[in-house]
């Protein structure tokens, strides 16, 4: 019998349940656009177990809860079923209860978390059956959300550079700096990250991609070494700007910042501003600063990096579902 007919005659044991956690996630940084991303500590937090093929229960708190889909569209449950698919094993019915920690719509990766924590309960649930390392995590992720600057950190948390190669998607994780102090200004309202990109020229002059060059070179060694550079290293020309009338009260807010010499960038496609300060104390003045730069109000998350990225445990027999 070859590998295929032994995986589609496997079966993951009915009950068995899987413990995911998934951090939020700041992509670009600035300058790196579909390149950087930076891993946070605000959590997506799942438990998916196996029932009879079929069934499908959904139970989801938190953040987006009203909006998120309750049937076999929920993005979690096309990303198991994805990485089911693609091992050839026969996809189980499912329970999801999902308390959503990362802010949704917002710029914080959460369609990366949704796709992050799939993957990550379909390697849970195959153990044993199929084996997934870390790239072939990284290309399934990749397949499902179009690009791997959010699920890079969503899977393997740090500071990430995700590049596209022949053999297919690759990460090179790095860890930041310790004075480097990340604080997250998320609006009220969300934006699409569609839409976001339905903004971005085909073409940009040759002068602007060598600027961006040169900033996210400088933005590496800025976040591993030289946290005082981080103002000139997050500079961008690529993205924010043409974004801006889509999201005035974000370019606002950034520029705003930005003049008093924090390292302010949109987080993602935005609406959320990441400050990328040089000291834990220096985001109280950044968020006095975002108090009074705009009509919108911001809420004020002091976060740190994510270094540990997102896990998945099987829960031992017998343990409760509450927690
Ligand atoms: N790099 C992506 C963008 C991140 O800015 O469009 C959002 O998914």
């Amino acid at each position: 019998m070859g590998v295929s007919e032994r995986a589609a005659e496997a079966h993951v044991p009915l009950g068995r349940t899987v413990e995911i956690s998934v951090p939020a996630t700041s992509a670009n940084l600035g300058p790196g656009f579909d390149t950087l991303g930076l891993a946070l500590s605000m959590y997506d937090e799942l438990e998916v177990a196996a029932l009879e093929a079929g069934r499908l229960e959904i139970e989801v708190s938190g953040s987006g809860a009203a909006e998120i889909a309750r049937d076999e569209s929920n993005l979690v449950v096309r990303s198991i079923a994805h990485v089911f698919a693609d091992a050839g094993v026969p996809m189980p019915g499912i329970r999801l209860v999902a308390r959503n920690g990362v802010p949704h719509g917002r710029g914080l990766g959460s369609s990366g978390a949704a796709v992050a924590a799939g993957v990550l309960a379909a390697k849970g649930l195959l153990a044993g059956i199929v084996r997934l390392d870390d790239a072939a995590l990284l290309r399934l992720a990749t397949e499902l959300e179009g690009h791997p600057d959010n699920v890079a950190p969503a899977l393997f948390g740090g500071l990430t550079i995700a590049w596209t190669a022949e053999r297919g998607p690759q990460h090179k994780k790095l860890l930041v700096h310790r004075g480097v102090s990340p604080l997250v200004l998320v609006p009220g309202y969300t934006m699409s990250t569609k839409a976001a990109r339905s903004l971005q020229p085909q073409q940009v002059p040759s002068e602007d991609a060598v600027f961006n060059v040169s900033r996210s070179a400088l933005l590496i060694a800025a976040l591993t070494q030289s946290p005082d550079v981080l103002l000139d290293a997050t500079e961008d020309r690529l993205h924010q700007d043409y974004r801006a009338p889509a999201m005035p009260e974000t370019s606002r807010l950034v520029r705003a910042l930005r003049a008093e010499g924090f390292a302010a960038v949109v987080s993602g496609a935005g609406p959320s501003v990441l400050v990328l300060c040089d000291g834990p104390g220096h985001r109280l003045d950044a968020v006095r600063i975002a108090d009074q730069a705009t009509d919108t109000p911001w809420e004020h998350r002091l976060v740190a990096v994510d270094v540990r990225g997102g896990t998945v445990r099987e829960r031992a027999e017998g343990s409760s579902s509450q927690s």
